[in-house]
């Protein structure tokens, strides 16, 4: 199955004809996706939402080209094969360096490399990449180039709609303009601007406003191109409408807060039926099980797990239980066994 946007009230389960099959199976989905987030979707969380999602295109944190380059390579580009699909985000700006990793991640099995051009630390401007990028889209032309020319998995980048004073729609279409000219298909746009001097990233979040607005206007401006909308996203209401007007969704922190909307927008998209959360945490304890004997640390399985009850009447239970000092995978097994309805 394929979807189609039929109007404001909905997406309609569409059969694929021959050519739309053609379509479906050679192109990768981004009709709806997770974000990438440092220090949160690392593999364990990536797998973890991969219970509730069948189909999200799922993206990595943010990987520095260097760290890639110089630093553990295998470790920064290893994942479970259950992720699929799934993306690695790269930060950086040398065309040569971006084109290697890109490179790499294609020889490692990834469906997708994307490059960040949205975080505004102070850190990542810096090293002259992230956000500020978006003042230079000739040089995030060249390193797109660099990449096309090296893989034939997609070259995507994921964006903000602009940076300080410089947020007018014609500095936006300006920059995608630009960029898409160097072969990029698929602009994941944060619906807000980001101050580079004055915010933290956390700040940068949330304090500029969502203009849902603008991306809507560059997708009528630029309709062979594909657009996801990013910011703010915590319900099907927003998400439906944002289909009607774009090719795709990412959500970022609702599935941290909130990993059960993941499955409730797949039911959405996709006609699945929604899995329970015992079901979901039944597998992920076997997972957690096989980690550990493989010596990982018990804190970096269980992040991703804190907001698995969010608003359901066992949650403060749930999230005791998490921030138990002495951790014990019975004790996890005994909440399920204890919490038939669950
Ligand atoms: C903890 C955290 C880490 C993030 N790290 C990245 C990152 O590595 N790369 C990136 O492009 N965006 C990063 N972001 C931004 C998110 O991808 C997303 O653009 C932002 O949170 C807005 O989407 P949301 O409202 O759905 O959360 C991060 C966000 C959070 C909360």
């Amino acid at each position: 199955m394929c979807f189609a946007v039929s109007d404001v009230t909905g997406i309609i389960p569409t059969p694929c004809s021959e050519v739309k099959r053609f379509w479906c199976v050679s192109m990768l989905s981004h009709l709806f996706s997770t974000a990438p987030m440092l220090d949160y979707s690392d593999t364990h969380c990536r797998y973890f939402w991969r219970l509730f999602t069948p189909h999200a295109l799922l993206y990595t944190e943010m990987i520095h080209v260097n760290a890639i380059l110089h630093g553990k390579k295998a470790h920064f580009l290893s994942y479970e094969p259950q992720e699929h699909p799934l993306a690695l985000q790269l930060g950086g700006h040398e065309p040569q360096a971006l084109a290697q990793c890109a490179q790499y991640a294609q020889d490692e099995g990834f469906d997708e490399v994307n490059l960040n051009v949205g975080c505004p630390s102070d850190r990542v401007q810096s090293g002259s990449f992230g956000a500020c990028l978006m003042r230079e889209p000739e040089r995030v032309a060249e390193g797109v180039a660099a990449m096309r020319a090296k893989v034939s998995i997609p070259v995507t980048v994921k964006t903000r709609i602009g940076v300080d004073q410089e947020d007018s729609y014609e500095f936006l279409s300006q920059f995608v303009s630009c960029v898409a000219e160097a072969g990029c298909e698929v602009f994941i746009i944060h619906a807000r601007k980001a101050w580079l001097k004055g915010l933290s990233p956390k700040q940068n979040r949330d304090i500029p406003p969502l203009n849902y607005e603008r991306v809507y206007q560059l997708k009528r401006d630029f309709p062979k191109l594909h657009f996801v909308l990013n910011g703010g996203i915590k319900d099907w209401d927003t998400a439906k409408l944002a289909l009607v007007h774009l090719d795709g969704i990412m959500i970022g922190r609702e599935a941290c807060a909130n990993p059960y909307f993941l499955a409730e927008l797949e039911q959405q998209l996709y006609h699945t039926s929604l899995p329970t959360r015992r079901a979901i945490l039944e597998r992920y304890l076997d997972y957690i099980d096989l980690k550990l004997s493989n010596g990982v640390h018990h804190k970096k399985l269980l992040k991703p797990l804190m907001g698995l009850f969010h608003a359901q009447k066992d949650a403060r239970v749930w999230r005791g239980l998490l921030s138990q000092p002495d951790f014990s995978i019975e004790l996890f097994r005994k909440f399920i066994l204890m919490n038939e309805r669950i």
